[in-house]
């Protein structure tokens, strides 16, 4: 077991009160390098109260979060900052700057570096416009003139704008029809192959889980229950999952899945 690599994020015994609240209690979970975790349970379960503390933006009550083997916990100021520059993070909703164009939107993380001659930040921002399937014309937009496909390429470049190691995504497929929300999942399957980043994700979109997931951590009971590959999970005995999963739609999606991962989901981890 010596050679296992460590993992990208490792969650220990935590714990997250908000008042008598107990979010989380006794939590663990670990994400490996390369994989696509999604988190999945019941609203109010704390999937985006997990976000925040594994991006260090709230204090547990207990326990250890390290990323890139570096608490976000009780480390320093200084080093948890370092860290925000090897994440990305798509917000649900996009939450673009609506006064800045798709450009400016893009360069922000760029520019917040103060480091970066323009130049650079030129050929950064195309590059990422064109990872995502936009033109350069597209980079003179504003988000209002944006369809909701639009925004959330939008978001996924500003989200990849630093080349992060590690992509957070809130629910990536919330609010687009069946085929825009297909062509996303197709985009991030296509630039997760291509550049090796390693995805958490949070979504109640069955498609998008089964399409895209090598891992799903479900959230039930203040913890993590259990967190393996989607035919392991569906396994699993427990109301929460058989609710969520095994409905007429998780039935379809779960065949739609077998299929797909048949022509094109082979050679991961
Ligand atoms: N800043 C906060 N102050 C108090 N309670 C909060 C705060 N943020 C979240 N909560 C509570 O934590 C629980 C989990 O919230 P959340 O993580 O948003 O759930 P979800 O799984 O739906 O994303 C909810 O009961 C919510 O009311
Ligand atoms: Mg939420």
């Amino acid at each position: 077991m010596s050679d296992t690599p460590p993992p990208i994020i490792d969650i220990q015994g935590l714990r997250t009160a908000f008042g008598k609240n107990v979010v989380h209690d006794n939590l663990s979970l670990q994400v490996r390098r390369g994989e696509i975790l999604t988190i999945v349970g019941g609203s109010g379960t704390g999937k985006t109260v997990l976000l925040r503390q594994i991006l260090g933006l709230g204090r547990p009550a207990a326990g250890q979060i390290r990323v890139f083997g570096q608490s976000v916990v009780d480390g320093r100021r200084a080093e948890v900052h370092a860290l925000r520059q090897r994440w990305g993070m798509l917000f649900q909703g996009g939450a673009l700057f609506s006064a800045l164009t798709v450009f400016d939107n893009i360069a922000f993380p760029l520019r917040e570096l103060r480091t970066l001659p323009p130049e650079l930040i030129n050929d950064v921002v195309s590059t990422r416009l064109s990872w995502v399937g936009l033109t350069p014309e597209d980079g003179l937009k504003m988000p209002s003139d944006l369809s909701g496909g639009m925004v959330k390429r939008v978001a996924l470049a500003r989200a990849l704008a630093l080349d992060p190691e590690l992509v957070f995504l809130d629910e990536p497929t919330a609010g687009l029809d069946p085929t825009r929300s297909d062509e996303f999942v197709e985009l991030i399957r296509r630039l997760h192959q291509q550049i090796g980043f390693t995805v958490v994700m949070v979504t109640h979109d069955l498609d998008t889980l089964f399409a895209l997931s090598d891992r799903v951590a479900v959230l039930a009971e203040k913890r993590v229950i259990i967190c393996a590959p989607p035919a392991e999970v569906l396994e699993f005995q427990h109301p929460f999952i058989t609710t969520f999963f095994l409905g007429e739609r998780g039935r379809r999606a779960l065949d739609g899945a077998q299929e797909f991962a048949g022509k094109s989901h082979d050679g991961k981890p």
